[in-house]
């Protein structure tokens, strides 16, 4: 066997280094395919962002946006009446300026991770707050994040999950105190005092199921009918799209947009993500086969996200996590059932699912 002299085998291998280097380079991120087209985001918890956490080096090399998946809420930012705790969102948005990502505000009004006191009177606090002290909490929320955030916060969820699934504003009965003590003014009042406070934050009423449920549809389309009319600042309507790989098909998700854009409205894409499971069924293997199905499903809707980014009726989607193993969808709603519903698997790799999303950028 002809021996190669060592200084040729060097240089080969140097060649070699090199052209994997610049393979490797020139592959672009999710974030560079879809930059022509809308803002590509991931929602995150603060841990993932500590130096060294090899996720902070994904997300900023994959995605221009982010989202705090629970931090960002009144649970966390006021946990006790007149305290306001910033430290862990913070954290989320300095990362994103230091990496150029835009961050989206999740969420300011829901009826879920929100402290019981805000509805609770102040002297009884076994009794009901009144109509007025829950909106002048609500104002001083509002104004207080929305103002420590100013100027660095590109959309904000004003008011989240609004909606029951008959498109009927929630009421007491469907968890929503702010509904039974203040009236649907909670909703108007909340995009007034966030815009008084950043005129210049896109202002949006987010939601789930608007793109699988015609009912629900109607009832949002409606909503913002009424918000626009009354001169209230609303700016966009998000999608949350907590999807499957069974449903729904590409054209309800595009007739969604479309209803809402016609509105003269945005449209953003919140928190996507794709479970493999139909409902509640038992847990099962994840095949390369569903695997497959899934990255065909992503990628044609990512083909129509595409095609909506580029005419203007849709400018941000944010997937509901980075890797598999810190989805909210593993446990629910099946408790002990392992889920896998986004692009990355619980060892960071990518999954077939990520490449689909790549391809459907198409070429820039
Ligand atoms: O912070 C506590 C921690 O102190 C405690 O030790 C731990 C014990 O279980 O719970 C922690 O709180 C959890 C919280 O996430 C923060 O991690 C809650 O139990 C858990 O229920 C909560 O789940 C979040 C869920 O909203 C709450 O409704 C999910 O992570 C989050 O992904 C999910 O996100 C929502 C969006 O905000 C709105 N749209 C639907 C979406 C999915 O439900």
């Amino acid at each position: 066997m002809r021996a190669f002299h060592p200084r040729a085998l060097c240089l080969a291998v140097l060649a070699l280094a090199a052209l994997a280097l610049e393979a490797q380079s020139s592959t672009p991120s999710l974030r560079q395919a879809f930059a022509p087209y809308f803002a590509l985001g991931a929602a995150v918890q603060p841990v993932f962002l500590d130096s060294g956490n090899p996720r902070a080096e994904l997300l900023a090399e994959q995605f221009g946006a982010l989202v705090a998946e629970n931090c960002m809420k009144p649970e966390t930012l006021e946990a006790a009446e007149g305290v306001f705790r910033f430290k862990d969102a913070d954290k989320i948005v300095a990362f994103a300026a230091r990496n150029g990502m835009s961050v989206r505000g999740h969420t300011l009004v829901w009826h879920q991770q929100t402290p019981l006191w805000f509805f609770s009177d102040p002297d009884k606090p076994t009794q009901a707050a009144s109509r007025d002290t829950l909106l002048a909490r609500e104002k001083l929320y509002i104004q207080t994040v929305v103002g420590h955030f100013r100027g660095r916060i590109r959309a904000w969820d004003v008011v989240n999950e609004a909606l029951n699934e008959d498109g009927s504003l929630r009421g007491p009965a469907e968890g929503s105190t702010w509904m039974g003590i203040a009236g649907p003014d909670y909703i108007d009042k909340a995009f007034v005092w966030a815009h008084e406070v950043d005129p210049d934050a896109l202002l949006v009423i987010n939601d789930y199921n608007l793109e699988s449920s015609p009912a629900k549809l109607d009832g949002m389309c409606g909503l913002v009918k009424g918000l626009l009319a009354r001169g209230i600042p609303v700016g966009a309507v998000g999608l949350q799209m907590h999807v499957s790989v069974y449903s729904p098909d590409v054209e309800s998700v595009r007739r969604a947009i479309g209803r809402l854009s016609a509105l003269g409205l945005k449209v953003q894409v919140t928190e996507m993500d794709m479970s493999i499971y139909r409902g509640s069924e038992a847990a099962r293997p994840v095949t390369d086969e569903i695997l497959a199905d899934q990255a065909s499903r992503y990628g044609e809707l990512f083909t129509l996200f595409r095609e909506e980014g580029r005419a203007g009726r849709l400018d941000m989607v944010m997937l509901w996590g980075l890797s598999d193993d810190q989805s909210w969808r593993n446990d629910f709603p099946v408790a002990g059932r392992a889920d896998a519903p986004l692009l990355f698997d619980s060892n960071l790799r990518p999954k077939p699912a990520f490449q689909a999303v790549l391809d459907a950028a198409g070429t820039p």
